[in-house]
């Protein structure tokens, strides 16, 4: 007899509050072929685009900006989102401490085309949860 997977609720904004780095997402769910992720984002982050996916940003506390090119900042506050679409280059800033949700596929890279001393890997961004898979 075939038994369904384990799961469990889990709280996003404890998820956040958690985090002990800045800009270092923390997967904490997936669903079908994306995982879901949480991030405390302070500062400036670094230009990039992912040439495949597109990207959700959830806003769950504070102010994101993202700075997105050829075209005016996005300003988002709790309970915003946003999708940049795949290939359009983009960096989020946050001019004080704001937390926010991902929704990425499994794929998606960090930091896109860029490789900067930021950028963590899928493995890191694993780190601490109990479900990986
Ligand atoms: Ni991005």
């Amino acid at each position: 007899m075939q038994t369904h997977p384990v799961s469990r609720a889990v709280n996003l904004q404890a998820a956040a509050a958690s985090l002990d780095e800045i800009f270092s997402p923390r997967i904490v769910g997936r669903v079908n072929d994306h995982y879901v992720k949480v991030a405390r984002a302070r500062g400036d982050f670094v230009w990039h685009a992912h040439e495949q996916e597109d990207e959700m940003f959830l806003v769950l506390r504070g102010t994101l900006i993202i700075e997105v090119e050829g075209q005016e900042s996005v300003t988002l506050g709790a309970g915003d989102m946003y999708v940049v679409p795949k290939g359009v280059r983009h960096r989020p800033v946050a001019r004080e401490e704001c937390w926010l949700a991902l929704f990425e596929p499994v794929a998606t890279t960090h930091t896109g085309d860029t490789v900067a001393p930021i950028t963590r890997s899928i493995e890191d961004q694993k780190r601490g949860w109990i479900d990986a898979q």
